[in-house]
């Protein structure tokens, strides 16, 4: 099991550079897949979840490779198999999206059902939904799913719930289906938006991307050659926010997008931090102990769930008592009893927590429950033995 060991009591103080977004690297990889030839990604996160999925992609025949730290060529003019391997997807969430991508390419693609964090149910009901509407049939049996299409014709999908993994796997399912496509109640966040950038670059029809109805209308074929930059990572950007108020200290954060996180800033403007903004740069400090507050996570631009263990660290030393309440996952509560283990004062039940504000967290031995849970950590770590 990997460790870190972390001295804490410190301001976290100095400047630092946003990487490429995880959650939409790993949409766009397989959404490569739809292009027959080469095409370059920059901004590419060095991280293993990429380094996962270019192992999948290159068992079904694509060919990468990293020209620089943070950027792939990758090849897809020989895809040979259209079973992925399902060791290696099953371990993973983002597989799903070979599904979609591999339905445009191939017409067929069997993966392993996807693993990922353990944040409670992870259902796919959404995605199967939008792919039999287009004409596929899918068949999960013995841990994988199989899903064929004779032919993907154009229909229009609303979702039953608003989910990030079925809006892309449905556009990324739609791009060269007969007619047009259209999904209602679709999701929003940034990486949607990056997904259909990169899919219309290389010659897509994808509008309203980034609103709650997205349109496709299908093409024939796509562009070869095409280089794209991935977007900055929202929930990396939220993270370092967060750690700077928590260890009331003062960061500049350089390569994100601000806008992006207008619904953190709000809340830590709320807690008594401080932040601006200059283009692609954001200052945050702090020099006050945080206050009580309430939040509530819902899809972008709503308060991601994504940052919600993060934000619950700094909860945990604000003067007062605040509430979360979790609208997404059932289990991402998982962190409060390691933060408790650091001297919090946390009660979680079900799918809200009350946070009574201590003056002070502890070190102790804690377990990352999932990523974020693990991003939590680290800035409880940081700010252990600071009195507020
Ligand atoms: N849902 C369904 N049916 C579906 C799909 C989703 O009921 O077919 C429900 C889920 O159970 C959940 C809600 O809809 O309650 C939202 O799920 P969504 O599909 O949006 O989540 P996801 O695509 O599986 C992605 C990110 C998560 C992030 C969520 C919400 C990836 C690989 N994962 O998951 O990221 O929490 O969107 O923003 O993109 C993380 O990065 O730590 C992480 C967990």
């Amino acid at each position: 099991m990997e460790k870190l060991i972390i001295k804490g009591g410190n301001p976290l103080k100095g400047e630092v550079s946003i990487t490429g977004a995880k959650n939409s690297a790993i949409a766009i990889l397989p959404a490569t897949l739809l292009c027959s030839g080469t095409c370059t990604l920059h901004n590419v996160p060095n991280i293993i979840d990429v380094k996962l999925s270019c192992e999948i992609l290159e068992q079904l025949g694509s060919k990468i490779t990293w020209i620089n730290k943070n950027s792939l060529l990758i090849d897809n003019r020989n895809i040979t198999k259209t079973k992925a391997p399902l060791d290696l997807t099953s371990k993973f969430r983002a597989s799903y999206y070979l599904i979609g991508a591999m339905l445009s390419r191939c017409k067929e693609i069997e993966v392993g059902l996807p693993g990922g964090c353990n944040l409670g149910a992870r259902p796919i009901d959404q995605h199967i939904k939008g792919f039999e509407a287009l004409g596929a049939v899918a068949n999960l049996s013995q841990g994988k799913i199989y899903v064929k299409a004779e032919k993907l014709v154009g229909s229009n999908i609303y979702m039953d719930t608003v989910s990030v993994g079925a809006t892309i796997n449905v556009l990324l399912s739609s791009i060269f289906a007969e007619g047009t496509t259209t999904i209602d109640n679709a999701a929003k966040e940034p990486h949607i938006v990056d997904v259909a950038n990169f899919l219309n670059s290389l010659g897509a029809d994808i509008r309203g991307a980034g609103t709650d109805l997205i349109k496709v209308n299908g093409v024939k074929s796509l562009k070869d050659n095409v280089t794209y930059s991935i977007v900055p990572d929202q929930i990396e950007t939220g993270t370092f926010m967060l750690a700077a108020i928590a260890s009331k200290g003062d960061l500049t954060i350089r390569n994100c997008i601000p806008e992006h996180l207008d619904s953190l800033t709000s809340k830590i403007l709320e807690v008594g931090g401080n932040v601006e903004s200059y283009g692609d740069t954001l200052h945050v400090w702090s020099t006050n102990r945080p206050q009580k507050t309430v939040i509530k996570t819902l899809p972008y631009p709503g308060f991601p769930t994504d940052l919600q263990p993060q934000m619950g660290v700094v909860l945990s030393v604000a003067d007062g008592t605040s509430i979360i309440n979790e609208s997404i996952w059932e289990s991402r509560f998982q962190y409060t009893a390691e933060l408790n283990k650091m001297g919090a004062r946390i009660t979680a039940q079900g799918k809200s927590a009350i946070f009574e504000g201590v003056e002070y967290l502890s070190g102790a031995p804690v377990y990352a429950t999932d990523l974020r849970a693990g991003a939590a950590l680290v800035i409880a770590g940081l700010i252990a033995k600071r009195h507020y």
